[in-house]
Protein backbone atom coordinates (compact mmCIF):
# COMPACT_ATOMS: atom_id res chain seq x y z
CA UNK A 1 0.00 0.00 0.00
CA UNK A 2 2.85 2.49 0.94
CA UNK A 3 6.04 1.75 -0.95
CA UNK A 4 9.17 4.33 -0.46
CA UNK A 5 12.09 3.95 -2.33
CA UNK A 6 15.74 5.37 -1.75
CA UNK A 7 14.27 8.66 -0.17
CA UNK A 8 16.15 11.41 0.53
CA UNK A 9 15.64 14.65 1.94
CA UNK A 10 17.96 17.68 2.01
CA UNK A 11 17.39 21.22 3.97
CA UNK A 12 19.93 22.98 2.06
CA UNK A 13 23.19 20.85 2.82
CA UNK A 14 21.14 19.90 5.91
CA UNK A 15 21.06 15.94 4.50
CA UNK A 16 17.70 15.15 7.01
CA UNK A 17 17.29 11.65 5.54
CA UNK A 18 19.04 9.55 3.27
CA UNK A 19 17.84 6.72 1.18
CA UNK A 20 15.16 5.33 2.89
CA UNK A 21 13.27 2.16 1.59
CA UNK A 22 10.22 0.63 3.10
CA UNK A 23 6.95 -0.89 2.48
CA UNK A 24 3.85 -0.74 4.43
CA UNK A 25 0.68 -3.31 3.70
CA UNK A 26 -2.46 -2.48 4.09
CA UNK A 27 -4.17 -2.70 7.27
CA UNK A 28 -0.51 -3.02 9.13
CA UNK A 29 0.17 -0.63 12.06
CA UNK A 30 3.98 0.84 12.00
CA UNK A 31 5.83 2.50 14.35
CA UNK A 32 8.34 5.17 13.41
CA UNK A 33 10.97 4.91 16.57
CA UNK A 34 13.68 7.13 16.34
CA UNK A 35 15.82 9.92 18.79
CA UNK A 36 15.34 13.64 18.14
CA UNK A 37 16.66 14.71 14.64
CA UNK A 38 16.14 11.07 13.45
CA UNK A 39 14.20 12.43 10.67
CA UNK A 40 10.60 10.74 11.65
CA UNK A 41 8.54 13.75 10.90
CA UNK A 42 10.45 14.85 7.66
CA UNK A 43 9.48 10.93 6.48
CA UNK A 44 5.81 11.49 7.92
CA UNK A 45 5.60 15.18 6.03
CA UNK A 46 6.49 13.49 2.82
CA UNK A 47 4.14 10.82 2.72
CA UNK A 48 1.14 13.28 3.91
CA UNK A 49 2.22 15.44 0.68
CA UNK A 50 3.26 18.33 3.23
CA UNK A 51 6.90 18.68 1.42
CA UNK A 52 8.64 16.90 -1.58
CA UNK A 53 11.42 14.62 -1.15
CA UNK A 54 15.35 15.38 -2.65
CA UNK A 55 15.15 12.42 -4.64
CA UNK A 56 13.45 8.86 -4.88
CA UNK A 57 10.18 7.78 -4.48
CA UNK A 58 7.20 7.22 -2.40
CA UNK A 59 3.93 5.91 -3.28
CA UNK A 60 0.27 5.21 -1.57
CA UNK A 61 -1.73 2.92 -3.68
CA UNK A 62 0.49 3.39 -6.50
CA UNK A 63 0.05 7.33 -6.46
CA UNK A 64 2.93 9.36 -6.51
CA UNK A 65 3.26 11.24 -3.17
CA UNK A 66 4.86 14.25 -5.67
CA UNK A 67 3.14 13.97 -9.08
CA UNK A 68 -0.46 13.05 -7.63
CA UNK A 69 -0.88 14.70 -3.67
CA UNK A 70 -4.15 15.88 -4.46
CA UNK A 71 -5.53 12.25 -4.98
CA UNK A 72 -3.27 11.21 -2.14
CA UNK A 73 -4.46 13.92 0.16
CA UNK A 74 -7.91 12.10 0.17
CA UNK A 75 -6.35 8.66 1.14
CA UNK A 76 -4.40 10.08 4.15
CA UNK A 77 -5.53 11.57 7.67
CA UNK A 78 -2.49 13.58 9.15
CA UNK A 79 -1.78 14.84 12.95
CA UNK A 80 1.31 16.86 12.63
CA UNK A 81 3.81 16.97 15.39
CA UNK A 82 1.50 20.19 16.20
CA UNK A 83 -1.63 19.91 15.84
CA UNK A 84 -3.34 22.35 13.14
CA UNK A 85 -6.17 23.90 15.50
CA UNK A 86 -7.75 26.71 15.97
CA UNK A 87 -7.86 27.59 19.76
CA UNK A 88 -10.88 30.64 19.28
CA UNK A 89 -13.11 27.88 17.44
CA UNK A 90 -15.52 25.73 18.83
CA UNK A 91 -15.02 22.08 17.87
CA UNK A 92 -17.74 21.37 16.11
CA UNK A 93 -17.17 24.14 13.86
CA UNK A 94 -13.57 23.68 13.50
CA UNK A 95 -14.59 20.14 12.40
CA UNK A 96 -16.97 21.51 10.12
CA UNK A 97 -14.56 23.71 8.55
CA UNK A 98 -11.80 21.12 8.25
CA UNK A 99 -14.32 19.24 6.21
CA UNK A 100 -14.60 21.79 4.18
CA UNK A 101 -10.59 22.01 3.31
CA UNK A 102 -11.05 18.00 2.58
CA UNK A 103 -13.67 18.63 -0.04
CA UNK A 104 -16.34 16.69 2.46
CA UNK A 105 -19.18 17.62 0.14
CA UNK A 106 -21.26 20.42 1.81
CA UNK A 107 -24.63 17.90 2.40
CA UNK A 108 -22.57 15.53 4.19
CA UNK A 109 -20.14 17.64 6.49
CA UNK A 110 -22.92 17.19 9.69
CA UNK A 111 -22.81 13.66 9.11
CA UNK A 112 -18.94 13.36 9.26
CA UNK A 113 -18.69 16.17 12.33
CA UNK A 114 -20.81 13.60 14.19
CA UNK A 115 -19.04 10.53 13.18
CA UNK A 116 -15.71 11.27 14.32
CA UNK A 117 -16.77 13.55 17.18
CA UNK A 118 -18.35 10.13 18.41
CA UNK A 119 -15.18 8.06 17.16
CA UNK A 120 -12.78 10.48 19.49
CA UNK A 121 -15.33 10.86 22.08
CA UNK A 122 -15.94 14.32 21.95
CA UNK A 123 -19.36 14.77 22.14
CA UNK A 124 -19.50 16.20 25.87
CA UNK A 125 -17.05 18.68 24.57
CA UNK A 126 -18.40 19.53 20.93
CA UNK A 127 -19.78 22.56 21.51
CA UNK A 128 -16.94 24.04 23.70
CA UNK A 129 -13.86 26.41 22.45
CA UNK A 130 -10.93 23.98 21.35
CA UNK A 131 -8.40 26.52 23.34
CA UNK A 132 -9.94 25.52 26.54
CA UNK A 133 -9.99 22.39 26.27
CA UNK A 134 -6.54 20.04 28.18
CA UNK A 135 -4.23 18.75 26.33
CA UNK A 136 -5.35 15.49 25.92
CA UNK A 137 -9.17 16.77 24.18
CA UNK A 138 -7.36 18.96 22.06
CA UNK A 139 -5.00 16.29 20.54
CA UNK A 140 -8.58 14.08 20.08
CA UNK A 141 -9.73 17.38 18.34
CA UNK A 142 -6.47 16.38 16.38
CA UNK A 143 -7.08 12.95 15.30
CA UNK A 144 -10.70 13.95 14.72
CA UNK A 145 -9.42 16.66 12.45
CA UNK A 146 -7.30 13.51 10.35
CA UNK A 147 -10.65 11.61 10.50
CA UNK A 148 -13.29 13.81 9.01
CA UNK A 149 -12.94 13.04 5.11
CA UNK A 150 -12.75 9.06 6.44
CA UNK A 151 -9.38 8.10 5.15
CA UNK A 152 -7.98 4.38 4.97
CA UNK A 153 -4.40 5.86 5.94
CA UNK A 154 -3.64 7.68 9.21
CA UNK A 155 -0.16 9.30 9.96
CA UNK A 156 0.09 10.30 13.27
CA UNK A 157 3.51 12.31 14.49
CA UNK A 158 3.53 11.63 18.24
CA UNK A 159 -0.06 11.79 19.03
CA UNK A 160 0.70 11.23 22.50
CA UNK A 161 3.81 13.73 23.37
CA UNK A 162 3.17 16.20 26.13
CA UNK A 163 0.21 14.18 27.97
CA UNK A 164 -0.42 13.14 31.26
CA UNK A 165 -0.37 9.40 31.89
CA UNK A 166 -4.16 8.99 31.69
CA UNK A 167 -4.82 11.00 28.81
CA UNK A 168 -1.84 8.53 26.88
CA UNK A 169 -4.03 5.42 28.18
CA UNK A 170 -6.72 6.79 27.03
CA UNK A 171 -5.02 8.07 23.54
CA UNK A 172 -3.54 5.02 22.94
CA UNK A 173 -6.92 3.40 23.13
CA UNK A 174 -8.54 5.16 20.51
CA UNK A 175 -5.46 4.48 17.94
CA UNK A 176 -5.55 0.82 18.99
CA UNK A 177 -9.30 1.29 18.13
CA UNK A 178 -8.79 2.94 15.18
CA UNK A 179 -5.85 0.43 13.60
CA UNK A 180 -8.59 -2.62 13.53
CA UNK A 181 -9.91 -0.25 10.21
CA UNK A 182 -7.09 1.62 9.25
CA UNK A 183 -3.73 1.37 7.98
CA UNK A 184 -1.26 3.71 10.62
CA UNK A 185 1.92 5.12 10.82
CA UNK A 186 2.83 6.60 14.31
CA UNK A 187 5.52 7.78 15.68
CA UNK A 188 6.52 7.91 18.93
CA UNK A 189 9.63 8.56 21.80
CA UNK A 190 7.49 6.42 24.05
CA UNK A 191 8.77 2.67 23.06
CA UNK A 192 6.02 1.03 25.62
CA UNK A 193 3.44 2.65 23.29
CA UNK A 194 5.15 1.35 19.91
CA UNK A 195 5.00 -2.62 21.43
CA UNK A 196 1.50 -2.08 22.78
CA UNK A 197 -0.10 -0.60 19.19
CA UNK A 198 2.75 -1.36 16.55
CA UNK A 199 3.54 -4.90 14.83
CA UNK A 200 6.26 -3.76 13.21
CA UNK A 201 8.78 -0.97 13.89
CA UNK A 202 11.21 1.28 11.58
CA UNK A 203 13.43 2.30 13.89
CA UNK A 204 15.34 5.76 12.18
CA UNK A 205 18.96 6.85 13.47
CA UNK A 206 20.59 9.80 12.10
CA UNK A 207 18.35 9.96 8.73
CA UNK A 208 18.76 6.37 8.07
CA UNK A 209 17.08 3.38 8.94
CA UNK A 210 18.63 1.47 11.60
CA UNK A 211 16.06 -2.10 11.21
CA UNK A 212 13.00 -2.67 9.70
CA UNK A 213 10.93 -5.75 11.54
CA UNK A 214 8.58 -7.08 13.77
CA UNK A 215 9.17 -6.96 17.37
CA UNK A 216 9.27 -10.70 17.93
CA UNK A 217 12.26 -10.75 15.64
CA UNK A 218 14.18 -7.76 16.24
CA UNK A 219 13.90 -8.99 20.19
CA UNK A 220 15.15 -12.16 18.70
CA UNK A 221 17.78 -10.70 16.37
CA UNK A 222 19.33 -8.93 18.90
CA UNK A 223 18.68 -11.86 21.83
CA UNK A 224 22.09 -13.36 21.84
CA UNK A 225 21.08 -15.84 24.04
CA UNK A 226 18.68 -15.66 27.81
CA UNK A 227 19.41 -13.73 30.59
CA UNK A 228 18.18 -13.91 34.49
CA UNK A 229 18.09 -11.51 37.18
CA UNK A 230 19.54 -12.88 40.44
CA UNK A 231 18.92 -10.71 43.92
CA UNK A 232 20.39 -11.83 46.85
CA UNK A 233 20.32 -11.10 50.52
CA UNK A 234 23.93 -11.43 51.36
CA UNK A 235 26.66 -11.99 48.40
CA UNK A 236 30.31 -12.37 48.91
CA UNK A 237 33.53 -11.65 46.90
CA UNK A 238 33.64 -15.12 45.19
CA UNK A 239 29.37 -14.75 44.30
CA UNK A 240 30.41 -13.79 40.31
CA UNK A 241 33.02 -16.39 39.94
CA UNK A 242 31.09 -19.35 41.54
CA UNK A 243 28.03 -17.75 39.23
CA UNK A 244 30.51 -17.62 36.18
CA UNK A 245 31.98 -21.30 36.51
CA UNK A 246 27.86 -23.12 36.55
CA UNK A 247 27.82 -24.83 33.44
CA UNK A 248 26.43 -22.90 29.98
CA UNK A 249 27.16 -19.26 31.57
CA UNK A 250 28.19 -17.08 29.09
CA UNK A 251 28.51 -13.70 31.14
CA UNK A 252 27.90 -12.07 34.92
CA UNK A 253 27.53 -8.88 35.52
CA UNK A 254 26.79 -7.26 39.12
CA UNK A 255 24.56 -4.24 38.91
CA UNK A 256 24.50 -3.54 42.35
CA UNK A 257 26.43 -5.38 45.48
CA UNK A 258 23.25 -7.86 45.71
CA UNK A 259 22.26 -8.29 42.26
CA UNK A 260 23.38 -9.95 39.18
CA UNK A 261 22.59 -10.70 35.30
CA UNK A 262 23.36 -13.97 33.99
CA UNK A 263 23.77 -14.07 30.50
CA UNK A 264 23.59 -17.89 29.07
CA UNK A 265 23.14 -20.21 26.54
CA UNK A 266 20.16 -19.97 24.60
CA UNK A 267 17.51 -22.36 26.33
CA UNK A 268 19.96 -23.06 28.94
CA UNK A 269 17.73 -23.60 31.98
CA UNK A 270 19.86 -22.88 34.40
CA UNK A 271 17.59 -21.61 36.72
CA UNK A 272 17.65 -24.90 38.87
CA UNK A 273 21.33 -24.82 39.00
CA UNK A 274 21.75 -20.74 40.33
CA UNK A 275 18.94 -21.56 42.98
CA UNK A 276 20.99 -24.65 44.42
CA UNK A 277 24.21 -22.76 43.90
CA UNK A 278 22.65 -19.66 45.83
CA UNK A 279 20.81 -22.18 48.64
CA UNK A 280 24.64 -23.97 49.00
CA UNK A 281 26.34 -20.87 49.61
CA UNK A 282 23.82 -19.23 51.76
CA UNK A 283 23.29 -16.34 49.71
CA UNK A 284 19.20 -16.34 50.31
CA UNK A 285 17.37 -15.48 46.90
CA UNK A 286 15.39 -12.66 47.27
CA UNK A 287 14.85 -12.55 42.99
CA UNK A 288 15.52 -14.96 40.29
CA UNK A 289 13.57 -13.85 37.72
CA UNK A 290 14.29 -14.29 33.29
CA UNK A 291 15.08 -10.83 32.15
CA UNK A 292 13.46 -10.19 28.55
CA UNK A 293 15.29 -8.17 26.14
CA UNK A 294 13.05 -4.79 25.75
CA UNK A 295 12.33 -2.55 23.42
CA UNK A 296 14.65 0.04 24.87
CA UNK A 297 17.12 -2.66 24.89
CA UNK A 298 16.70 -2.96 21.00
CA UNK A 299 16.31 0.85 20.95
CA UNK A 300 19.76 1.87 22.36
CA UNK A 301 21.59 -0.81 20.73
CA UNK A 302 20.44 0.10 17.28
CA UNK A 303 21.03 3.84 18.06
CA UNK A 304 23.86 3.86 20.31
CA UNK A 305 26.61 1.38 19.14
CA UNK A 306 27.95 1.42 15.38
CA UNK A 307 28.56 -2.17 14.70
CA UNK A 308 24.89 -2.79 15.82
CA UNK A 309 23.35 -0.63 13.30
CA UNK A 310 23.74 -2.65 10.15
CA UNK A 311 22.28 -4.90 11.45
N1 LIG B 1 12.71 22.99 8.11
C1 LIG B 1 13.92 22.54 8.39
N2 LIG B 1 15.03 23.23 8.03
C2 LIG B 1 16.27 22.75 8.27
N3 LIG B 1 16.53 21.59 8.91
C3 LIG B 1 15.47 20.87 9.32
C4 LIG B 1 14.12 21.30 9.08
N4 LIG B 1 13.28 20.37 9.60
C5 LIG B 1 14.07 19.41 10.12
N5 LIG B 1 15.39 19.70 9.94
C6 LIG B 1 16.53 18.86 10.34
O1 LIG B 1 16.35 17.57 9.76
C7 LIG B 1 16.70 16.55 10.67
C8 LIG B 1 15.51 15.61 10.89
O2 LIG B 1 14.48 16.32 11.54
P1 LIG B 1 13.04 15.71 11.85
O3 LIG B 1 12.22 16.83 12.41
O4 LIG B 1 12.55 15.00 10.66
O5 LIG B 1 13.40 14.65 12.99
P2 LIG B 1 12.45 13.89 14.02
O6 LIG B 1 12.90 12.47 14.00
O7 LIG B 1 11.02 14.18 13.72
O8 LIG B 1 12.86 14.55 15.40
P3 LIG B 1 11.97 14.80 16.73
O9 LIG B 1 11.96 13.51 17.47
O10 LIG B 1 12.75 15.85 17.46
O11 LIG B 1 10.61 15.27 16.31
C9 LIG B 1 17.17 17.25 11.93
O12 LIG B 1 18.56 17.31 11.89
C10 LIG B 1 16.56 18.63 11.83
O13 LIG B 1 17.37 19.57 12.48
MG1 LIG C 1 9.51 14.97 14.81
Amino acid sequence: MIEVDQLSKSYGPREAIRNLSFQIKKGEVIGFLGPNGAGKTTTMNILACIMPASSGTARICGLDVFEQSLEIRKLIGYLPETPPLYSDMVISDYLAFAARIRNVPKTHTALAVDRVVEKCSLTEVRNRIVGRLSKGFQQRVGIAQALIHDPDILILDEPTIGLDPIQIIEIRKLIQELAASHTIILSSHILPEITQICKRVIILNDGEIAAVDSLEALTARLRKGDRLFLRVRQADVGTIDKLNALSRVVAVTQQEDEQFVIECEPHANIQDAVAKLALDQGWGIVELTPASVTLEDIFLKLTLEENEVNL
